[in-house]
């Protein structure tokens, strides 16, 4: 059936509707799901989040879960470790799992994926977001959703769109010039709505230009609709609708909301009388309907409708095999200065792991985004797992997190209207007896690890941290982990940091002590397995950062230029100088650049040349694998402009800041898998500005081997 054909069908329908029935299929009947019209076959809409799984069940009108044994899934690499892969296929294969597993639970649209820019380090959400980098984030978002909406569910790409921060995240307005918005925050959406064909999307909770996002003329209605000829549906987040007649005359099409008052929402009772009283035209409240029952014929949701839907299932092994693959891939080895790894398996017989996250269960945290995991492999498990029985494998805590403090009645999402729905962290008070618990927990710790000769720390953030509604305040470890880490290295020099994550983390105060670091975002279920198999050489990493990791959060231009986070407003000063095209600008070291990651293997770049065929650029280079070991390298392709660094006033002079190009902008990437010595060719689609600026192939932001 083609879209005209479509659109009559459900124009046809919605004209046998009563104006209560549409009224029904425009806002949350339940916390998750719409109102059907059983007498015509229109089924309710039934959603779940989303991005790293699909979340448990909850009871229809309350936020408590509704605790049962059927509900467990798999638990995937969250968005930034799927980005850290830069591998489409696997995009593709995230997608295909969600999807899948969604439509096994019975859900029609999932809240996923998670696409905004991660502007500043400090945003609590950006574990669900992919990268920086605009295009590095659409190139990964259009296959996840491409995997999902195979399954006859829709995906809903989210939160359309500049919500950077968590602080008053319901009310902060963002100022920003539009050429940033256009060039930074809008083109990963564009993809994922135009190529990408997500039938949904979700509006921000924060305001643009004074207007809240969700009921926006200028995002929903110029852009999104008139510019971008958008005919899917836009669902508002959970209590981002403020105002009836503007959601309802504005391209919003479903409103929902965490309060459990239903006939209250704003495009529920109030929208009906609205219409009754002729104060907005009945034929508004149509349009939203129609989209929403093409939607569901997209879907093969109506009766009589054209083909038979897709069934799904969760919980398959193969599953579990594709968030391994991810999870293998994500894994960024920062550092290997000395060649420590990998371990060599059959050497060890003693290996001391230190930390908290060495042993704790990431997956139930984080917010929206949380997972009722069917299991969750911690790095203690995977190093036990793959050691055996023969090596000893000990562990202590080194650090502790603080408790939380948790009510079971009260579901934080029920209370997230409040306090603007975000906030930043507080200063942590100091805790006499906290302090002295992790005295003696790094005590034990240090003198621990002068009995072993494999002593690898696994610490970093947690879902404290890297949690909807709270942004951090800096980028520095949590529990005095940095002084752990620097009494660890005193007594153990080869010791092996592990970090994990959501976003980057200050490293400063040991960083140049440190040989071996590695880096992992929260890997999912099989999380563990994948970074006991790198550690040992089982797995060649080959994950690099999609995200610039700072030595300090004001390296970050968001703070260095620009405010974050603001509370009633906050400017977007650095423009279109977001992440690297900051500091390769502006002359800013970062601690670890864009696209950085080491491998166990060495390549080598050669004889790259510029083609173009069917109005596409291509860069084709050839690479070999001059080490050991079997492995992936992302092949990376920068528009590189010729001009000066920009002297440093230039920071001070925002008004010059329009006039300035990036230096280096990502134009193409590409994966390569090599045995050892092996010679291979990759070829790279390059998307290139009019103007001629000259292309640099590289392993990292800075790391630029050939010229084009
Ligand atoms: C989040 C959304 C989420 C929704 C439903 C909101 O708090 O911002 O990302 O999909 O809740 O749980």
């Amino acid at each position: 059936m083609d879209r005209h054909e479509m659109r009559t069908k459900a124009e046809n329908l919605m004209a046998k509707l009563t104006l209560e029935e549409k009224i029904g299929m425009v806002h949350g009947a339940h916390l998750f799901s719409t109102q059907g019209v059983e007498r015509l076959g229109i089924p309710p809409l039934i959603m779940s989040d989303g991005p790293m799984g699909v979340r448990q069940e909850f009871e229809p009108d309350h936020w408590k879960a509704i605790d049962r044994s059927d509900d467990y899934v798999t638990y995937l690499p969250c968005n930034s470790a799927l980005a850290a892969t830069w591998n489409r296929d696997l995009a593709f294969a995230m997608g295909s799992v969600l999807g899948e597993e969604a439509r096994g639970r019975g859900k029609d649209v999932i809240l996923a994926p998670g696409i905004n820019i991660k502007r500043s380090p400090l945003c609590g959400r950006n574990f669900e977001y992919f990268s920086e980098d605009p295009y590095l984030t659409g190139e990964l978002a259009v296959p996840f959703i491409q995997g999902v909406q195979q399954w006859d569910v829709a995906a809903c790409v989210k939160h359309f769109a500049a919500n950077n921060q968590e602080t008053q995240r319901l009310w902060v307005n963002v100022e920003i010039d539009e050429k940033a918005l256009r060039e930074i925050y809008l083109p990963a959406f564009y993809e994922c709505l135009t190529r990408g064909n997500s039938l949904s999307v979700m509006g921000a909770y924060n305001k643009l230009y004074g207007e809240h996002c969700c009921q926006s003329q200028y995002l929903l209605h110029d852009i999104l609709r008139q510019e971008w000829g958008y005919e899917g549906v836009v669902i508002s987040d959970w209590g981002g609708v403020h105002d009836t007649e503007f959601a309802a005359m504005s391209e919003l099409d479903i409103e929902m909301s965490v309060t459990d008052d239903f006939d209250h929402y704003f495009m529920a009772d109030p929208l009906k009388k609205a219409v009754e009283q002729g104060k907005i035209p009945e034929s508004k409240v149509n349009e939203k309907v129609i989209r929403i029952l093409m939607l569901m014929m997209q879907l093969h949701m109506l009766e009589g409708g054209e083909g038979s839907r897709r069934r799904g299932t969760y919980n398959l092994p193969e599953h579990r095999y594709a968030a391994l693959e991810t999870a293998r891939e994500s894994v960024v080895l920062l550092k290997n200065d000395t060649g420590y790894l990998p371990l060599c398996e059959e050497r060890i017989k003693k290996l001391l792991l230190i930390g908290e996250n060495a042993e704790r269960i990431h997956s139930k945290g984080g917010g929206s985004a949380e997972i009722k995991a069917l299991y969750e492999i911690s790095p203690l498990m995977g190093i036990k797992r793959l050691l055996g029985g023969n090596a000893r494998v000990d562990f202590v805590k080194g650090y502790e997190s603080d408790a939380q403090e948790k009510s079971e009645d009260i579901n934080w999402q029920e209370k997230s209207l409040e306090e603007g729905g975000g906030h930043g962290r507080e200063e942590q008070k100091e805790d006499q007896s906290a302090a002295a618990r992790r005295a003696a927990l790094r005590r034990e710790a240090v003198e621990a690890a002068k009995n072993y000769d494999t002593v690898i720390f696994v610490g970093g953030l947690n879902h404290d941290y890297d949690s909807e509604g709270l942004d951090r305040r800096d980028m520095k470890l949590p529990y005095e982990q940095d002084r752990l880490i620097r009494e660890l290295l005193a007594v153990c020099p080869e010791l092996v940091v592990i970090l994990i994550g959501g976003s980057s983390v200050e490293m400063g105060e040991w960083i140049q002590d440190a040989h071996t670091v590695l880096w992992s975002y929260y890997a999912g279920m099989e999380g563990g397995t994948a970074l006991a198999e790198t550690l040992f050489g089982k797995v060649n990493p080959s994950g690099k950062l999609p995200e610039t990791f700072y030595k300090n959060h004001m390296d970050c231009s968001a703070h260095a230029l620009g405010e974050f986070a603001g509370e009633e407003q906050v400017a977007y000063k650095e423009g279109i100088f977001v992440g690297y095209r900051y500091n390769e600008t502006f002359g800013v070291e970062p601690e670890f650049c864009f696209g950085h990651g080491v491998s166990y293997s060495r390549f080598v770049y050669e004889d790259a040349v510029y083609e173009e065929a069917d109005g596409c650029g291509y860069v084709i280079c050839r690479l070999t694998n001059t080490g050991k070991y079997p492995g992936g390298e992302t092949v990376q392709v920068y528009r590189i402009k010729e001009q000066e660094k920009a002297p440093e006033e230039w920071q001070q002079k925002e008004a010059h800041l329009s006039e300035l190009r990036p230096l280096k902008e990502l134009a193409g990437f590409g994966k390569i898998y090599l045995e050892p010595g092996e010679t291979g060719q990759i070829k790279i689609s390059v998307k290139t500005r009019q103007e001629r600026v000259r292309l640099g192939v590289g392993s990292s932001v800075k790391d630029i081997r050939l010229w084009v």
